[in-house]
C-alpha cells in the first residue's frame, strides 16, 4: 500500500524529502494541486472541497496514510478530513513550539500563508505556547508564487523578503518559523537578509516522525530483508491528477529535491 503526501503545488516535497530519508521503504504517491495554487489566497470552504478531491484521489490510489503536506490545507481543512475519510491523516503545522523554547526568551516570526495566518488553529496554537507573549505572525503570500514559477533565487525574491522583514527589528528575534513549505526553497535568501544567530525551523521533521508512529502504532510499516535493495521507482507524482512521467518532468522534480538538500543545512 502507498502513503499519500499532497499539497497546493511544489512546498509538499520538502516532506517527501524527509520521508525518503526517515521511511526509506514505503511506497509514496505525490501530490502537488497545481491547478489550484495557490490555496493560501483562498477561503477555508474553498480549501476544505480542493482537499477533499486530494482525499478521493489518495483513498482510490491504495494509500493507508496520508500526509497534508500544506500548512494551510492542515489548518482549514484536516479536522474535517479526519471525520470523513478512515485512514489516518497526518498534518503539518507552524513549529511554534520548539521555536518558542528555543528561542530562549527572543522573539520568534511566525511565517506562512494569508489563510494559515487567518485561521483559528495557528491563533490557538500560539494562544497555547507564547506565554510571554513573543510571537509574531507575517504572511508571505508571494513566496508561494516564486516558487511555483520556479523563481527561487532572484532579485525580485531577495527585494521582497527584505521590505516583508523591514517591519521588524530581526535582532530582537531568535526563531524564524517556516510555515509554509514553499518557504523552505527561500532559506539561501532568508539567510542573507536574517541576522547570523537567527535560526530556521520548520514542521517537516515533526510530522514525519509522527507519521512514522502512526504507522508503527497500525503495524503498517514497511520493513525490507537487509539483503533487499530500495527501489528508485518508489514514488509516483502526480499534477492535479496526471501523472510527470516525461524525462523532463523527472528531471525538474530531481532538481527541486537537489535544491531542497542544499537548503536542509542551512
Ligand atoms: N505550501 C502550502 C503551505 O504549507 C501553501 C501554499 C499555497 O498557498 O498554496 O501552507
Amino acid at each position: 500500500m502507498n502513503i499519500g503526501i499532497f499539497d497546493s503545488g511544489i512546498g509538499g516535497l520538502t516532506l517527501l524529502h524527509q520521508a525518503l530519508v526517515m521511511l526509506p521503504n514505503e511506497k509514496y504517491i505525490f501530490y502537488a494541486d497545481t491547478d489550484n495554487a495557490p490555496y493560501g489566497t483562498k477561503s477555508s470552504a474553498q480549501v476544505i472541497t480542493l482537499v477533499d478531491n486530494v482525499m478521493h484521489f489518495m483513498t482510490e490510489h491504495n494509500c493507508k496514510a496520508v500526509v497534508i503536506a500544506c500548512n494551510t490545507a492542515t489548518a482549514a481543512a484536516a479536522e474535517t478530513m479526519r471525520r470523513k475519510y478512515k485512514i489516518p491523516i497526518i498534518g503539518i503545522e507552524p513549529a511554534v513550539k520548539p521555536a518558542v523554547r528555543e528561542s530562549h526568551g527572543k522573539r520568534v516570526l511566525v511565517a506562512a500563508t494569508p489563510l494559515t495566518v487567518r485561521e483559528e488553529k495557528l491563533q490557538n496554537l500560539v494562544k497555547r505556547v507564547d506565554d510571554a507573549h513573543l510571537v509574531d505572525l507575517l504572511a508571505l503570500p508571494r513566496l508561494v508564487e516564486f516558487a511555483e514559477r520556479g523563481e527561487f533565487e532572484s532579485d525580485a525574491v531577495e527585494q521582497y523578503l527584505r521590505e516583508a522583514l523591514s517591519a521588524y527589528v530581526l535582532e530582537k528575534y531568535g526563531e524564524l518559523v517556516l510555515g509554509c513549505t514553499h518557504f523552505n526553497y527561500f532559506k539561501d535568501t532568508f539567510r542573507k537578509i536574517l541576522p547570523k544567530d537567527v535560526h530556521m525551523i520548520d514542521g517537516s521533521e515533526g510530522t514525519i516522525r509522527q507519521l512514522a508512529f502512526v504507522l508503527e502504532r497500525t503495524s503498517q510499516a514497511e520493513t525490507l530483508r537487509a539483503s533487499e535493495q530500495k527501489n528508485d521507482t518508489s514514488v509516483r507524482y502526480f499534477s492535479s491528477g496526471r501523472e510527470w512521467k516525461s524525462e523532463q518532468e523527472l528531471a525538474y522534480i530531481r532538481q527541486l529535491h537537489e535544491r531542497l538538500e542544499r537548503m536542509r543545512v542551512l
